[in-house]
């Protein structure tokens, strides 16, 4: 069956109250559209954690900078239908902007944290108030109980969690590992700018970082075997914003040997700008 498609936080909040009026749980999946299989691995897990899923497709303004694809960012409202009905989905939540920030909002969220590691940040400094306010907001238009969000996106998931426990919003931040092509390549809605021979090179991301972890794994210190990524990955012809080893759950640098390590990594390949991680 087609899912509903909601377009108001009025008529959400409709369809929420009919499935806890019948002690059905629900959770969240927040997207900007353009659906792939990544996203789809969310919606199972979604499924695995709550009785109904709600899928958000919401292209966000704000967590663009001015220089970046607002624009060029993929939609595909149909296709995204389409593959949402395969999975049992039964409700869409696809607010236009008017909707999501009425011309009155004065409000806005600011962090700090894991939102300020020096990663993403860095190269993006509107990108993680842009995401947490707009969490924050289907969070609460939302009333699930439970949200499923991509690995692959490592510093947004712990923004997130963190954002959800300083506002103590009664709801689980579920992280679902990173959905792979069988190159190791991450699933990305960025992957379709690349061209055939960019995207065939494009694995040399996630290998770098597997060859780096190894390393640390067999005792190299974390911040040379990063560096090391770094410049294979640019000998490559990429241009890397960075190649970093973080604590897992804070982003900070680490400063001792037994701590849980992330290995976090952006890079530009032509015009795309491709990020990946793995634990070590
Ligand atoms: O990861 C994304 O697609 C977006 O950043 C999100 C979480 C849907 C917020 O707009």
């Amino acid at each position: 069956m087609k899912p509903k498609i909601v377009r108001t936080v009025e008529s959400l909040r409709r369809e929420v109250a009919r499935w806890k009026a019948d002690n059905l749980s629900h959770a969240i999946v927040p997207t900007m559209g353009a659906l792939h299989d990544g996203h789809i691995q969310l919606v199972r897990e979604g499924f695995q954690q709550a009785d109904r899923v709600v899928v958000s497709i919401f292209v966000n303004p704000t967590q663009f900078g001015l220089k970046e694809d607002l624009s060029r960012y993929p939609r595909d409202e149909e296709g995204d239908v389409e593959k949402l009905a395969a999975e049992g989905v039964p409700l869409i939540f696809a607010p236009t902007v008017e909707e999501m920030y009425n011309l009155n909002a004065a409000t806005s969220i600011h962090m700090e944290g894991p939102a300020k590691a020096g990663l993403e940040d860095k190269f993006r400094p509107h990108f993680f108030d842009g995401v947490a306010t707009v969490v924050a907001k289907l969070f609460i238009q939302s009333q699930a109980t439970a949200a499923m969000f991509g690995d692959k996106d490592y510093q947004q998931l712990m923004v997130v969690k963190r954002m959800a426990k300083d506002l103590s919003i009664p709801i689980t931040v579920f992280g679902v590992p990173t959905h792979r092509e069988d190159d190791g390549m991450a699933m990305s809605s960025r992957n379709r700018y690349l061209t055939k021979s960019e995207r065939s090179q494009a694995t040399a991301i996630y290998k770098s970082l597997t060859q780096a972890a190894d390393k640390i794994r067999n005792g190299k210190n974390p911040q040379s075997a990063t560096r090391a990524a770094s410049r294979s990955l640019t000998t490559l012809g990429f241009k890397v914003d960075y190649v970093a080893a973080r604590n897992a759950e804070t982003l900070a640098v680490p400063t001792n040997t037994t701590e849980p390590l992330r290995l976090l990594a952006a890079a530009w390949l032509g015009k795309t700008r491709l990020i990946d991680n793995i634990s070590v």
